[in-house]
Parts: structure tokens; C-alpha cells; sequence
């Protein structure tokens, strides 16, 4: 097993001279979210779209919406008033700068789920405190892209604490379950790094809120089915997350948004290197088949969907196709 990682590390390490495949694909996108505010005893209405934006550390917000309404009573006259009132606002990002698919997503009943921003400094403080050289100029366009990769990393912790309950209800060995569980607490870092930097940026302490993971381990997956998700999820989409960051680094000018791309890059090789790890422990331990076909059926689709793209086709080429065929045969 030890030479076998040593393997996947090199080989994921070799993908740094891929990066330049993945430049000149930056674009500028929209993005929406939802944040919601609990309204004061007394408060009858909901604030207006500035005071929103103020109470809730955000921008640009496009529409509303009013929670359960309450009926509640001031002498003799009742009021009907709604207890939360949730914005949708909209922000710009630069595509190079918050990749889609960063990394290990939580995808739940076939959706890639994350949370939305809420104001508090419980993901940012702590981080900040400890950062050295942290960015002090104001730059909120680089405050929401960051704050757009934090809550990727942050679904990322759940992603791999539900990865750690699969590992454990398929009977997998202590260094699988160990090196999951470390990534998911490395996953917990990253997310923070990201806050605080965007804080950095904007000054403003906004964070996750609540992650929806109803339904996220309910239903425990069998061996073939777990083998066809870890393909996507953790060979794939963590393989390209690190070529990306490597590329990304390359091309960063300051040096705290560097040096937490940087390390977001290394511990992503590790979280590359489980996700076929994994696959190799399950492929390993196949009977009836079922396993390796489960596989060779996902890792077709991924050569399809991966080979059609031109940033991702060597990446598949040189460096997933590789490692798959090494923990395979
Ligand atoms: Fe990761
Ligand atoms: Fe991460």
C-alpha cells in the first residue's frame, strides 16, 4: 500500500505540468444565494433590500421572501408579521478564480449541495488570527470568490465525514478510515483559510450557515455503488481540483492567496490519493464482479465526459487513466 501511494502522489504531482491545459478559461459569472434574518420581537416588517444588505453582510440583493407569518397582539389590535425574512442577492466571480468542482463535492441524491453565506466569524476568526501577511486591501470581487471556494470546502467536511461512515459500514482497514478522517479535518482548515481571506478582503466576518445533509447518509451504498461514486467524487473531481490549484498558484501575485493556494494543493494530492486508494482497497476485495464492473462503467463515463472537455482531456490521458489502471490491475 505504502508504494502504491507513493505512486499516486508522484503521479498527482505530475499534473502540475498540465496546469497551463486549464489557463485561459476565465470567465465572469453570476452567482445566487439565499440568507434569511430572524426578525426582532416588535419588528412588523421585513427590512428593506439596504438594511437587509447591512444587517446581513451582503450585496446586491435581486428579491425576497417572508417565512411563516405569526399573529400577535398590541392592546386591543392584532398583527399578522413574519418571523424570517430570506434575501436572494447576486454577486460576480471570476470562473478562473472559484472553480466549479473543487475538489471532493457533497452531492446528495444526485445534486452537489453546499450551504449559503451567513454573517459571523466562526469560520473566519480563529484563521485570520493566525495567518500571516493576510491581505489588507480592499477587494470584494476576490472576498466572494474566496468565500465561494470556502463553502466548497466546506461541503467537502461533510463529504468526507459521510466517506468515513461508508468506509466503516463496508469494513475497510484503519489506514482508509484514518486518512479519511484527516482529510475531512483538513477539509474543515481549508474552508477556514478561505474565510479569512476573504475577511481580508472585505473586512466582513461572513461564514456557512446551515449545511442541508438531510438524506446524506441514510441509505448506505453497496461496494459497486460506493466504487461508481468515489470514481466521480474522489478520483475525478479531486484530480482536477488539484491540477487546478497548482495552476492557479502558479499564476497568484500575492503571496497570502498563494501560500493558502499552495496548501490547499498538497493536501488535495492526499485527498486525490485516497479516492483511489479506496477504489483500489474495494476492487481488491471483489467476489461476484459486481465491483469491477461498477468501476469500468464509471471511469468509461468519466474518459467521455473528461475527454470531450479540452482542459480536463489530459488530465484523464496522463494522469486519472494512469492511476486507476496502476490501483486496478
Ligand atoms: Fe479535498
Ligand atoms: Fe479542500
Amino acid at each position: 500500500m505504502p508504494t502504491k501511494l507513493a505512486f499516486l502522489r508522484d503521479r498527482i504531482l505530475g499534473a502540475a505540468v498540465l496546469g497551463s491545459a486549464l489557463s485561459g478559461c476565465c470567465e465572469t459569472r453570476f452567482v445566487t444565494a439565499e440568507a434569511c434574518l430572524t426578525l426582532e420581537p416588535g419588528e412588523l416588517e421585513c427590512p428593506t433590500f439596504e438594511e437587509a444588505e447591512e444587517r446581513l453582510a451582503i450585496d446586491d440583493i435581486v428579491s425576497s421572501a417572508v417565512y411563516p407569518e405569526r399573529e400577535y397582539r398590541v392592546g386591543d389590535r392584532t398583527y399578522v408579521a413574519p418571523t424570517e425574512c430570506c434575501y436572494t442577492h447576486e454577486s460576480t466571480v471570476d470562473e478562473c478564480d472559484a472553480p466549479r468542482g473543487f475538489g471532493r463535492p457533497l452531492v446528495i441524491g444526485g445534486r452537489s449541495v453546499r450551504a449559503t453565506l451567513a454573517p459571523g466569524g466562526g469560520w473566519s476568526r480563529a484563521a485570520r488570527a493566525a495567518q500571516q501577511g493576510a491581505p489588507r486591501r480592499h477587494d470584494p470581487a476576490r472576498a466572494a470568490a474566496w468565500r465561494e471556494r470556502g463553502l466548497l470546502e466546506h461541503a467537502a467536511v461533510a463529504s468526507f465525514t459521510r466517506f468515513t461512515l461508508e468506509l466503516l459500514a463496508l469494513g475497510a482497514p484503519a489506514s482508509l478510515v484514518r486518512a479519511a478522517q484527516r482529510a475531512s479535518l483538513e477539509e474543515t482548515a481549508h474552508a477556514e483559510l478561505c474565510f479569512a481571506l476573504a475577511t481580508g478582503y472585505d473586512g466582513r466576518e461572513v461564514g456557512p450557515g446551515p449545511l442541508a445533509v438531510t438524506g446524506a447518509a441514510l441509505e448506505l451504498p453497496s461496494r459497486s455503488e460506493l466504487a461508481r461514486r468515489l470514481v466521480h467524487e474522489g478520483c475525478v473531481e479531486e484530480t482536477l481540483g488539484v491540477v487546478e490549484l497548482i495552476d492557479l498558484a502558479s499564476r497568484e501575485a500575492e503571496i497570502p492567496a498563494r501560500r493558502a493556494l499552495e496548501r490547499l494543493a498538497r493536501d488535495e494530492i492526499r485527498h486525490a490519493a485516497l479516492g483511489f486508494a479506496a477504489l483500489g482497497w474495494l476492487a481488491s476485495n471483489d467476489r461476484s464482479g459486481a465491483v469491477r464492473a461498477g468501476i469500468d462503467e464509471a471511469l468509461r463515463r468519466a474518459e467521455t465526459r473528461m475527454g470531450s472537455a479540452s482542459g480536463s482531456a489530459a488530465v484523464w490521458r496522463e494522469v486519472v487513466a494512469p492511476i486507476a489502471r496502476a490501483v486496478l490491475s
